[in-house]
């Protein structure tokens, strides 16, 4: 599989903190869903909606003030849909906080799935070794 890539840098703030004082969940995911749909919109030119959100274990807490990347590539490509699979890493202490994989699906302007174009999916397994 193609290395991943760095897709955004997210800095951890007061407001994102949950009630144990470290990062709120919640907003890890929402970082990991955004960035990875991002990433899926660059690939496939076009807008995605997430289907499914695999399995998210939370290694380390993260601290206010931590910067943390989140890395990406593709992991598989489909009909309709993308997978990305993605590392969140605290740059501050170099942790793995935790991984996951996202699977988008390419949408029309009404909202409904749609074929990935051939030459796109062709692209996107020549540049991905898929
Ligand atoms: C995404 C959505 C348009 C798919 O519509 P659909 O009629 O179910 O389309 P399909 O059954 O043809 O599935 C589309 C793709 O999703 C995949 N998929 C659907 N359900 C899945 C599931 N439970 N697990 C894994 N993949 C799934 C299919 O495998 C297919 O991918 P492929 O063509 O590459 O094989 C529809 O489910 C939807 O609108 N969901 C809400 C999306 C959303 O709002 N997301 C934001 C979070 S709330």
């Amino acid at each position: 599989m193609a290395k991943k890539q760095l897709i955004v840098s997210k800095l951890c703030k007061t407001f994102d903190l949950g009630v144990n004082e470290n990062l709120f969940g919640g907003r890890m995911l929402e970082w990991l869903d955004e960035a990875g749909g991002i990433y899926a919109y660059k690939q496939l030119r076009g807008h995605v909606a997430t289907v499914k959100v695999s399995e998210v274990v939370f290694k380390v807490p993260v601290h206010e003030r931590d910067v943390i990347d989140i890395m990406g590539t593709v992991k598989d490509v489909g009909n309709t849909s993308i997978t990305i699979e993605m590392d969140a890493v605290n740059t501050t202490s170099s942790a793995l906080v935790c991984s996951c994989e996202i699977k988008y699906v390419n949408m029309n302007s009404k909202n409904e799935a749609i074929p990935i174009a051939d030459d796109a999916r062709a692209r996107i397994k020549r540049e991905f070794g898929l």
